[in-house]
């Protein structure tokens, strides 16, 4: 019996500077496999489709369950995170016990909008950038016990609690037509951390500056509202719900600077 395997078209790159080029590869088929899983395979056998010897692909990974956000790449054109894409699922195979389509090729793919480390891996220190402007986080002083923290309402707790599974992976900064190097927008995710460090009773000292971070250029003037964010967000955040509501603080700031400054 011939063995089933799975074609694997991967965009390489050796470095930030190099020429970037398509390498196939042609690995056994497992069922229940997922792309991390198959990239190892790959590093097992490096050996593109024609034979020639090759070097194992390049890529981030840490928690391997939708957890670190370091996976992130396009999966046959999508952005999506490689430790839960099911290759079964990428072949056709929606339903439990389906036969995967082995004649399908998968591409993989670097995110687009961030500089190319090597292979499928980017540098994403733009969001982390864009995290430290508006200083997403709580300013307490670590050297001595606080005590308790301030309590929380628990429909406040409610609210934040979706906007704390942000797992910084940037999908949604890659799936928006206004985050590019022209409008220097800084992308949902800050925005969300905005928000939620903005409702946290220790955090809001930092409201007016987070704030102001976001009026500028570059700020949440530049959001479209095109909601692809929302929808390619793994974590489900309620992305357009955060930027209204900032969008509308951000008003509000702008208005009393206006009459105070
Ligand atoms: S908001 Fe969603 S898509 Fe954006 S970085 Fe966080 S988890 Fe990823
Ligand atoms: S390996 Fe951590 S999110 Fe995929």
């Amino acid at each position: 019996m011939t063995e089933r395997t799975i074609k694997v078209e991967v965009k390489r790159q050796s470095g930030p500077d190099a020429k970037a080029f398509t390498e196939t590869f042609e690995i056994p088929y497992r069922p229940n496999m997922n792309i991390t899983s198959l990239l190892g395979e790959i590093a097992l056998n490096p050996r593109a489709i024609n034979g020639a010897e090759s070097t194992p692909i390049t890529y981030d990974s840490n928690c391997l369950e939708e957890i670190c956000g370091s996976c992130a790449m396009l999966i046959n054109g999508k952005a999506m995170m490689a430790c839960s894409a099911l290759v079964d699922k990428l072949l056709g195979a929606v339903e439990h016990g389906q036969k995967p389509d082995l004649s399908k090729t998968i591409t993989l793919a670097p995110l687009s909008k961030f500089p190319v480390v090597r292979d499928l891996a980017v540098d994403r220190s733009v969001l982390f950038e864009n995290l430290k402007a508006v200083k997403a986080w709580v300013p307490i002083d670590g050297t001595y016990d606080l005590g308790a923290a301030p309590r929380q309402h628990p429909q406040i707790q409610e609210e934040r609690y979706p906007l704390s599974n942000c797992i910084s992976c940037t999908i949604c900064m890659e799936v928006c037509p206004q985050f590019n190097d022209v409008t220097g927008f800084v992308g949902a995710a800050t925005i969300a951390q905005t928000k939620l460090f903005n409702m946290d009773p220790a955090g809001s000292v930092l409201k007016e500056e987070r704030l102001r971070a976001l009026a500028g250029d570059g700020g949440i003037q530049e959001c479209g509202f095109a909601q692809n964010c929302v929808q390619a967000c793994p974590k489900q955040l309620p992305l357009t719900e955060a930027i209204s509501d900032i969008g509308r603080d951000v008003f509000i700031q702008q208005v009393k600077d206006f009459f105070t400054h």
